[in-house]
């Protein structure tokens, strides 16, 4: 097992795990100082392709995405959100996860699912691919409004019985996003591998947010997301000084010519 991995297993119990998203080169710089995991998440399809589904990402332009943030990781772990419809057979699954670390020498997958990936999950574990697990809201299945997990007692018993699974087939971590907080308790409390909150309290091992939201990038206003900051006031303030120092002729100046 990759050490980066392993490093993350040991967390559990121990210290918080620390995810963000990156989809390019110098986000994943900025990001791999401070984190344990840098997604390369397949909420790139919304964030920057503006599509109203996760679905509609394809492969080969998450794999762009992906070769472009491994220039800007060194010691976080990077994780490649395998996009809807690439893992819906064993061998398909197998045959794009393969592809997927050639082409951008990513160090494990994310899959969306429980019991209904089962026989895809174990394959790739036999396969030596390091596999993160994904329950609770998976915006890959969900068509129309999300929803929160774990309301009803049917709900919970499934989720619980699926991050069980998942444990048994060797998954090293799971995201449980926007799963009731007694929920996550009881997950976090009954595996023995990390779990990766989104939307899920503080109940979990570690927490993972999409960076665009939390620097204030995007004007997502879901529950769950804190704006640490709001960058799109800071790059606006720089292109109007600039705007400003051109039409005053004080750019550029000597210094900035040849
Ligand atoms: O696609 C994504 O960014 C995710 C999250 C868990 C943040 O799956």
């Amino acid at each position: 097992m990759n050490d980066k991995i392993k490093n993350i297993i040991s967390k559990k119990n121990n210290s918080k795990i620390i995810s963000l998203t990156a989809y390019s080169k110098n986000i994943a710089q900025i990001v791999d100082k401070f984190v344990d995991i840098t997604l390369v998440g397949d909420s790139v399809a919304s964030v920057l392709y503006n599509y109203n589904t996760t679905r509609k990402i394809s492969l080969d332009t998450m794999i762009e995405h992906a070769k472009s943030v491994k220039m800007g990781v060194s010691k976080s772990l990077m994780v490649f959100d395998m996009p809807y419809n690439t893992y819906k057979s064993k061998k398909l699954a197998l045959e794009n996860a393969r592809k997927v670390i050639k082409k951008t020498k990513t160090e494990a997958i994310k899959l969306e699912g429980g019991s209904k990936i089962k026989e895809i999950v174990e394959h790739l574990i036999k396969n030596k691919i390091p596999v993160l697990g994904h329950l609770g809201i998976m915006p890959q299945s969900v068509r129309g409004k999300f929803k929160s997990k774990g309301k009803t007692d049917r709900e919970r018993i499934k989720i619980l019985k699926d991050a069980k699974l998942l444990e048994k087939l060797g998954v090293f971590a799971i995201v449980l996003e926007c799963i009731e907080k007694s929920l996550a308790k009881k997950i976090t409390n009954e595996i023995k591998i990390p779990t990766i909150g989104i939307g899920s309290s503080i109940n979990c091992d570690g927490q993972i947010l999409v960076t665009d939201d939390l620097i204030g990038l995007t004007d997502s206003k879901t529950k769950f997301i804190k704006k640490y900051t709001n960058i799109r006031k800071v790059i606006e303030r720089a292109i109007k000084k600039f705007k400003n120092e051109v039409k005053l002729k004080k750019y550029p100046t000597n210094k900035h010519s040849y």
